[in-house]
């Protein structure tokens, strides 16, 4: 049996993938690839010497997906596939909407159909809103300040009502904190199209040289430095949350959502010191005002994945670090 790998060409859908290869896992990887590329395939080959099926699908195509679904025995879905940038979410939100919202009902509704009940979903740290105070407890009450937070919070919510209408459902929404890193080969990394929005690849990027100076949004939060503080973790820790999710699913009954982060707070000033130390590079900054919609502070209580899925990240701040420079430097143009 296989499982499928819905977005697994992007940036945690292939270190996920990795990892699942790494235990003889078969695997169906469908993508749009309005995100991604074919080319990471041949690296996914190169680190695990086991090669994947990979089928152009958009997950918004029924019929596509059932015929992918007719094609392959699948016991367990991983759904990754969705738009990612807040930015461009307020701009384009109906596109967002589409994607990630009708196109994740779409998933589920083939899935029920093929009586595939078991799924890994992609959440995010950002359900928790701007109301709560870190760490972050999955009991928190949740909102969100955008229409990306937005469709995640509906898929969230669609999710609790279908296990609710039937029981044979077991799904874990993984609640990630802040992804960074990179698999340590250096062959697979994040690989953002044009200027990056978030922290790492940017920093990456100053470094590397490709961009001039980093910005930093806000030295006033009240935080030990000023700037703003986040739960960083190891894509490859997150992958193998992944691995121990699916490994778990057989014990979660319902729809569980689960928080994947290290459960520590890195401000913006120590990443860039500590990639400033790992890459040798200068780090020019300037101090501007504060991003719309961020706060000061934000890590997980990472509890839930420990009991639940014998789960912890065991990576830390040098490693996430060094393997971004690594990814970075060997392949400053991405995939290319
Ligand atoms: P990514 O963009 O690298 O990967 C997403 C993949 O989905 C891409 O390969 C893209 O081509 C594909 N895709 C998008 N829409 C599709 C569609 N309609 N049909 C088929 N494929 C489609 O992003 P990522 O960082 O790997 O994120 C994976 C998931 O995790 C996303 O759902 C994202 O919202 C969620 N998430 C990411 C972060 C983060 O910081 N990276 C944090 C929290 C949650
Ligand atoms: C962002 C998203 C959030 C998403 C998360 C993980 C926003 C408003 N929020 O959050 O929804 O769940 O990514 O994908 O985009 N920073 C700078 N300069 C930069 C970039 C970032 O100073 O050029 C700072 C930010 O102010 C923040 C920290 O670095 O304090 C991390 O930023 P980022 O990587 O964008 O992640 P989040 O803000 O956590």
């Amino acid at each position: 049996m296989s499982l499928l790998i819905t977005g697994g060409t992007g940036y945690i859908g292939s270190h996920t993938v990795v990892e699942l290869l790494k235990l003889n896992k078969d695997i169906v990887i469908v993508d749009n690839l309005s995100n991604s590329s074919t080319l990471v395939l041949d690296r996914i080959t190169k680190i695990t010497g086991n090669s994947v099926k990979f089928i152009k699908v958009d997950i918004c195509d029924e019929h596509a997906l059932n015929t992918v679904f007719e094609q392959n025995d699948i016991e367990a879905v991983v759904h990754f596939a969705g738009l990612k940038a807040v930015g461009e979410s307020n701009e384009i939100p109906l596109d967002y909407y589409q994607n990630n919202v009708s196109g994740s009902v779409t998933l589920f509704k083939v899935m029920a159909k093929h009586n595939v009940k078991k799924l890994v979903f992609s959440s995010s740290a950002t359900v928790y809103g701007e109301n709560n105070t870190s760490p972050l407890k999955e009991t928190m009450a949740t909102s969100a300040t955008n229409p990306y937070g937005q469709t995640k919070l509906m898929v969230e919510n669609i999710l609790f009502d279908l296990a609710k209408s039937d029981e044979q459902w077991s799904i874990a929404c993984l609640r990630y904190f802040n992804p960074i890193g990179a698999h340590e080969s250096g062959l697979i990394g994040e690989n953002p199209n044009g200027i990056p929005n978030n922290l790492l690849p940017y920093v990456a990027q100053v470094a590397v040289g490709r961009l001039p100076k980093l910005q930093v949004f806000g030295d006033d939060y009240d935080t030990p430095d000023g700037t703003g503080v986040r739960d960083y973790i190891h894509v490859v820790d997150l992958a193998l949350g992944h691995v121990k999710a699916l490994e778990s699913l057989s014990r979660i009954s319902g729809c569980q959502p689960i928080n994947i982060g290290t459960g520590n707070g890195t401000s913006v000033l120590e990443i860039v010191n500590s990639f400033k130390e790992a890459s040798g590079q200068d780090i020019p900054y300037n101090i501007v005002p504060r991003r719309a919609g961020d706060i000061a502070t934000v890590y997980a209580d990472a509890s839930v994945a420990n009991d639940l899925l014998g789960w912890q990240a065991s990576r830390d701040l040098n490693a996430m670090i060094a393997d971004t420079w690594r990814w970075q430097s060997q392949n400053p143009n991405g995939f290319e």
